[in-house]
């Protein structure tokens, strides 16, 4: 085999090598990254119509790419984390022995690259050189995923100069559709019977089979920089997690850095590009990452965050002007498209896009489609990808190879009733606990039901790469190892009230919130203490310009209810006696201790105190 002359790399070699004879491609592209070679693979899909180039005009530079209607989502089902020791991989994830999944993989990639091109693509996961990068290889068969990995990372050539004789991650991933002598290729090839998203932790290595779908093909992301990279955070004292990172500039100049997890979803690019209400003078925020952070603490024990990834996978229903025009900016040009629909003047369009929706479209399946024909026209796990660089909010730090400082850790789910919308855990333990015990409404995001209440630990449940009761192990001797580690909070934007209407208003108002808890983080602002934690009374956040949301408003989303907490408590009891066997004891601990302060009445909870949060005479 050819080599370019820059890859000196002795494992990086053998390893392309010995998988191109495996996969049996029937030619090898090593990918340089540059802007021609995105066009020129842009060119050959519009050309064998995996690609449908959009109005130069209205989206320069876009294209559209409709999936097989079989491969729309991750697999959670056919996701393997791939341990010696099954309970390595814990009761969360899907388990075989690594052995017996090798010759199962290795007999599926014998010849799976026939008639295709085999691309080979490095990727620095962070700013290149960055001592919180990882390096990682991705061999693919399909070019959709080639430019995707464009946008998603730092890609080509100069990683592997940066390389030099280092170590990577090995990812290897083919779409499962051979294309033999004079047939015809779909637009969109995967296996439609066999798919396998395979981890191997102990070798730091993946395996992606059947699907050409985001989370399943584009193996930087959801595997390499969760799944592998919380392994390897565990082992070398880090946390690689389901966060945006964001950073909050008050009047004064003053700027904090938070990351937040959410489950896919919850609106994580929403918040991550928030613009506050302008009646809150002078508080901006910017973005520095929307799905993925990994945090390392420096010498003194700081915690320091990057997003290792260089673009947005991002959920396109419901992304509109009104919820966010960052995204919308960011997505006007230089953007694939992934099931959305089409538009007769060549341009996009998805459900939540405009008030009004176009009179006729052809929806992400290629068929006519009419607002009354009853089906969707974009499907609901419509993707966009465009590079993170264009967000109008972006960071000015998002580059920077130390990464930020991080002042604060939010956890927020969906959930229509019991959790409050927002509350600061006691310390760090009951943080990790009620980060543990979180829970969501699921989405589209994952293949599976859409609207019971799922628990996610973490938002990692589908992401974590190792038994998730040592995860949480990790992450309470984590904040054990640190000084002063940063504040926990949790948040739940999406309270409903007895009609099922949101009250909370959420997107830009989500700015009050996100002011007091920095000011909490600041050991500012005030609160009273909850059975949950400190929360803030009505007159403890900033109101200007929303006047006309209530006291009464407030109570609905943030009352505890006893009965409701208690069912809630002992759901979580389910989750946790899944992990029994590895699960910290202060789990259990601050279960107890959470039920027994729902104990006092309500209207203790509610007693009149005064601005630093003392109990006053009524
Ligand atoms: C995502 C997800 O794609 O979490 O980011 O599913
Ligand atoms: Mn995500």
């Amino acid at each position: 085999m050819d080599f370019p002359e820059y890859v000196k790399n002795a494992k990086l070699r053998e390893w392309v090598q010995s998988m191109a004879e495996l996969c049996k491609p029937d030619s090898v592209h090593w990918c340089d990254g540059s802007q021609e070679e995105y066009d020129k693979l842009c060119d050959e899909m519009v050309e064998s119509g995996m690609f449908i180039r959009l109005n130069q005009e209205k989206r320069p530079n876009s294209f559209l790419s409709r999936s097989d209607p079989s491969d729309v989502a991750r697999v959670e089902d056919r996701t393997y984390i791939c341990t010696n020791n099954r309970h390595d991989a814990g009761p969360t994830n899907n388990w075989m022995h690594p052995k017996e999944m090798k010759v199962t993989l290795t007999k599926l990639f014998d010849g799976s690259m026939r008639g295709r091109t085999m691309y080979v693509i490095p990727f620095s996961m962070g700013p290149l050189g960055s001592p919180i990068a990882h390096i990682g290889v991705e061999l693919s068969d399909s070019p959709y995923v080639a430019v995707n990995m464009k946008i998603m990372t730092r890609m080509g050539r100069k990683v592997v100069e940066i390389l030099g004789d280092g170590d990577f991650v090995p990812c290897l991933h083919s779409v499962g559709a051979p294309l033999l002598p004079g047939q015809q290729d779909s637009t969109w090839p995967c296996n439609k019977d066999n798919k396998y998203i395979v981890h191997f932790p102990e070798d730091r290595a993946i395996w992606s089979y059947g699907s050409g779908y985001g989370g399943n093909a584009l193996l930087a992301k959801k595997c390499f920089a969760l799944r592998i990279a919380s392994v390897l955070a565990r082992d070398e004292g880090w946390l690689a997690e389901h966060m945006l990172i964001l950073g909050v500039e008050s009047p004064a100049g003053e700027k904090t850095y938070v990351a937040a997890a959410f489950p896919s979803a919850c609106g994580k690019t929403n918040f991550a590009m928030l613009i506050p209400p302008n009646t809150l003078d002078g508080w901006k925020v910017s973005t520095i990452g929307d799905d993925i952070a990994w945090v390392k603490p420096d010498a003194n024990g700081i915690l320091h965050a990057i997003n290792p990834e260089a673009g947005m996978f991002g959920v396109a229903p419901g992304t509109s002007y009104k919820s966010n025009p960052n995204a919308m900016d960011a997505v006007s040009k230089n953007t694939i498209y992934t099931n959305v629909a089409l538009t007769p003047d060549g341009d996009v369009w998805w459900e939540g896009m405009t008030d009004a929706p176009p009179a006729t479209a052809i929806d992400w399946q290629g068929q006519e489609w009419t607002p009354g024909c009853g089906r969707k026209a974009a499907h609901p796990n419509a993707r966009f990808t465009a590079p993170i660089s264009q967000v109008p909010s972006i960071d000015p730090e998002y580059e920077n190879p130390k990464g930020v400082p991080i002042s604060a850790f939010i956890f927020g789910g969906r959930r229509s009733t019991t959790v409050p919308l927002v509350y600061q855990s006691f310390n760090w333990a009951f943080g990790v606990y009620s980060a543990a015990t979180m829970g969501s409404e699921t989405t589209a995001a994952a293949a599976g039901k859409v609207g019971e209440v799922r628990r996610d630990p973490f938002a990692m449940l589908p992401f974590c790469g190792y038994h998730m009761g040592d995860y949480i192990n990790h992450w309470l001797q984590f904040g054990r190892s640190i000084p002063n580690p940063p504040r926990i909070f949790n948040v739940n934007w999406f309270r409903k009230d007895e009609n099922g209407n949101f009250v909370w208003p959420g997107f830009g108002d989500n700015m009050r919130i996100l002011k007091w808890i920095v000011e909490r983080s600041h050991g500012q602002a005030a609160s009273i203490e909850s059975p949950l934690g400190w929360v803030p009374r009505y007159q403890d956040l900033d109101w200007r310009g929303m006047e006309d949301f209530t006291p009464e408003m407030f109570e609905k989303v943030m009352s505890v209810d006893r009965d409701n907490w208690k069912a809630e408590l002992l759901s979580h009891e389910e989750l946790l006696d899944k992990m029994y066997d590895r699960l910290p004891k202060e789990m259990h601990y601050i279960r107890e201790l959470v039920l027994s302060g729902l104990w006092r009445s309500p209207e203790q909870w509610n007693l009149p105190r005064d601005d630093q949060g003392m109990l006053v005479d009524a």
